[in-house]
């Protein structure tokens, strides 16, 4: 089969386009011939993909369930149109095929086409984990989304609206301040705007850029609110490293880095108001297999219109 890989060391890789055998389901995996596959361009820093011996980098996927593991027994049938999140230790879903385990798979929106979908399993997941299990908000909170044109800022301003009917403050470049109000936020605010922090108050931030952004997003914050970051790298306080310096003048405020997990009921929920059109998918850029590399250098770029796809079945 045809699949991508990252080749080298970290620090020094190259994507390339290679010919590897198939993968056979083992246990309870399910094998899905990838249609299309999601590219995340910070995957390249981490440390999973090295020490996968395929060296085949991809978590997101969409496409059709191809053979069943000689011990599966859950609810997915061959034939099955699937998107994935596969473990960021399981990965290799830029491939013709790809395993994938019953918590990381759920029916695809029938609505969308398999690029679409592919686009969508960490932004849906990561939203939907830090709305309902790391924020404390009540209906009608005002939360502000930072990096909210990205692709998960994107889903979480959805969720945020459909999920808690929140006010929600997009943070962004004016050029996606129509397209952000569309999708229901309440206020748009440029991110080249000189002390946008002063101006804003929230009971809750959601943030995906992190550094500096991060840093400021705390005094938008009032009382006992709650920050919750997932931006790439992590703050030096997510992993032990003592504690945000901003609480000093913050002390109410609960804080939080996480890394999503696989969920396959939040995608299936997720999936049905995508086909209800109460949430709207992301724009997907499309790359041909054969153009992998140049997929993954244009997923470093900033300004992007949607999130890079690359598609194994045209
Ligand atoms: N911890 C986890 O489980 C987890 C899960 C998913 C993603 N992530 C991380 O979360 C981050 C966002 O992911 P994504 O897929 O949404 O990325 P994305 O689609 O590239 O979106 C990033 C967003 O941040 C904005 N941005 C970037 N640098 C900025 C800056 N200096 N000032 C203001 N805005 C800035 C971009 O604005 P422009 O459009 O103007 O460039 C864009 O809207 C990444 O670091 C990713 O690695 C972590």
């Amino acid at each position: 089969m045809k699949a991508v890989q990252i080749l080298g060391d970290k620090g020094n890789a190259h994507i390339a386009l290679s010919d590897l055998p198939r993968p056979v389901p083992q246990g309870q995996e399910v094998l899905i011939r990838v249609h299309a596959a999601g590219v995340t361009a910070d995957e390249i820093t981490w440390p999973e993909v090295y020490k996968t011996p395929s060296r085949i980098p991809g978590h997101d996927i969409s496409g059709v369930i191809a053979e069943l593991g000689p011990d599966y027994h859950g609810p997915l049938a061959i034939g099955d149109e699937v998107f994935a999140m596969l473990h960021a230790d399981r990965g290799q879903g830029q491939a013709e095929y790809a395993t994938a385990l019953d918590e990381e798979v759920a029916l695809k929106p029938k609505t969308i086409s398999h690029r679409e979908a592919a686009a969508l399993p960490i932004p849906i997941l990561t939203a939907f984990e830090a709305l309902s299990r790391y924020a404390k908000l009540e209906p009608g909170s005002r939360i502000l989304v930072t990096g909210a044109s990205g692709a998960v800022g994107t889903m979480l301003v959805q969720l945020a609206k459909r999920m808690f009917n929140a006010e929600v403050v997009a943070l962004a470049s004016p050029e996606r301040h129509e397209y952000l109000r569309q999708l229901g936020a309440a206020e748009v605010v440029d991110y080249n705007t000189p002390d946008w922090e002063s101006r804003l108050t929230v009971d809750a931030v959601f943030d995906t850029v992190g550094g500096l952004t991060l840093s400021r997003s705390w005094k938008t914050i009032k009382g006992k609110g709650s920050l919750v970051t997932v931006a790439d790298p992590p703050p030096a306080w997510a992993f032990g490293g003592g504690e945000p310096k901003e609480l000093e003048a913050n002390s109410g405020v609960s804080y939080k880095y996480f890394v999503l997990s696989p969920d396959s009921g939040a995608m299936a929920k997720v999936a049905g108001m995508i086909d209800n059109g109460e949430v709207v998918c992301l724009s997907a850029v499309v790359f041909p297999v054969t153009e992998a590399a140049a997929a993954w250098s244009a997923a470093t770029q900033r300004g992007r219109k949607g999130k890079i796809v690359i598609e194994f079945v045209s």
